[in-house]
């Protein structure tokens, strides 16, 4: 296993990464370029923008990645690329890239699931992490809380019926007026701490469905209703709102974030329960995707979870929102398990480049 070196590409959505991580779990390089004058520009990811972005730094962003580990195409194992879910023209650029790279260098390619990627990168930074094992994949387009029974067995406890808890910061970001140059996530996250998250009680989703769904489109609502009411307008940068303007735009942000994170804990605690019932065995519930990078996130977690007697995983941020890592770490768990396809035929190859 500690010869395998395995190149990783991800361009599901708009970060270009590319990594170069060795079969004992040895990062040997980790490269991602964001779009951030692009999310600034569209208030969010316009695919045809993202796809002409990637196009522009795919071949640069690979051979950064391979330069910093000291190889070159010809001594890697295999090349791994995020295939879905995602935005197709984003995805395409990535594939097209294994693609050449493999009918060039005659590499096995191996495909992978975006958030299976989330969910086992865990495994890469926590030895003991065994299967059985939970997840809470926590994204811009994804909120999933999964069973992982074995690799590739993965039997989904909940989904989102509508919108994603990503989604939700990054529009209540970008109607508070939050600088979008880097995801609304982060910057919402900062405005939070300086709120009062009791002063507007909005109601907690799904309150009513005994299952393990979300959903954040009513949270969403209720968001944009509030700041509607208090007159808050998004063309004013935070930078240059009135004092009471800024703590009335932090007050929304710390309530927002009470309420998205607690229905988080409620569907962990009933979904840890229907998972017991399953595999009674789980030690573990990971907590990885964009999302959770959040500290507040990760903290609300770690009291449930303790609470229920598991161990909290949750990568470092930098595994956490999309990466490079994740997809070669992923492809050396199925690569390593046989599961893997040949080089593409030459002709074959043809068709992708
Ligand atoms: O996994 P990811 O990088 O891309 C997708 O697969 O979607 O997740 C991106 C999402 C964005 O919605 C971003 O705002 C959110 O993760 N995010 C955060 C934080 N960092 C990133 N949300 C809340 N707090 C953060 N610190
Ligand atoms: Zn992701």
């Amino acid at each position: 296993k500690d010869d395998l070196v395995v190149l990783g590409i991800e361009t599901s959505c708009d970060d270009t990464a590319a990594a170069v991580v060795r079969g004992n779990g040895e990062i040997l390089s980790q490269v991602v370029s964001s779009q951030a004058d692009l999310l600034e520009r569209y208030g969010g990811v316009a695919p045809k923008m993202a796809e002409e972005a990637h196009l522009q730094v795919i071949d640069q962003v690979v051979q950064e990645a391979l330069d910093k580990a000291n190889l070159t195409a010809r001594d890697v194992s295999a090349v791994a690329v995020t295939i879905g879910p995602g935005l197709s023209l984003c995805l395409r650029v990535g594939v097209q890239k294994a693609h050449k790279l493999a009918s060039s260098f005659n590499l096995p390619i191996i495909s992978i699931h975006h958030m299976e990627a989330h969910a086992l990168v865990a495994r890469l930074i926590e030895q003991e992490l065994h299967f059985p094992f939970m997840a809470l994949l926590i994204s811009g387009g994804h909120n999933l809380l999964i069973l992982a029974r074995e690799l590739g067995q993965y039997i989904q406890l909940g989904t989102t019926i509508d919108d994603a808890i990503g989604e939700a910061y990054d529009k209540t970001a970008k109607w508070l007026g939050l600088d979008m140059r880097r995801s609304g996530g982060p910057a919402l996250e900062e405005l939070a701490q300086v709120g009062d998250a009791e002063s507007i009680k909005f109601s907690t989703p799904m309150k009513q469905h005994k299952d393990c769904n979300f959903s954040y489109a009513g949270l969403k609502t209720q968001v944009r209703l509030a700041i509607e009411s208090r007159n808050i307008n998004a063309e004013i940068p935070i930078s240059s709102a009135s004092c009471q303007d800024r703590s009335c735009r932090a007050d929304i942000a710390a309530s927002f974030q009470r309420v998205a994170v607690l229905h988080l804990e409620e569907r962990c605690e009933r979904a840890i329960e229907w998972a017991r019932k399953i595999e009674p065995s789980i030690k573990y519930l990971v907590v990885s995707g964009g999302v959770a990078s959040n500290q507040y996130v990760r903290t609300r977690l770690d009291l449930i979870v303790k609470k229920k007697n598991l161990k909290l995983v949750c990568p470092p941020s930098s595994l956490c929102t999309d990466n490079g890592v994740m997809v070669a770490w992923t492809g050396i768990e199925h690569f390593c398990m046989g599961r893997f396809d040949p080089p593409p035929l030459a002709d074959e190859a043809e068709d992708f480049v």
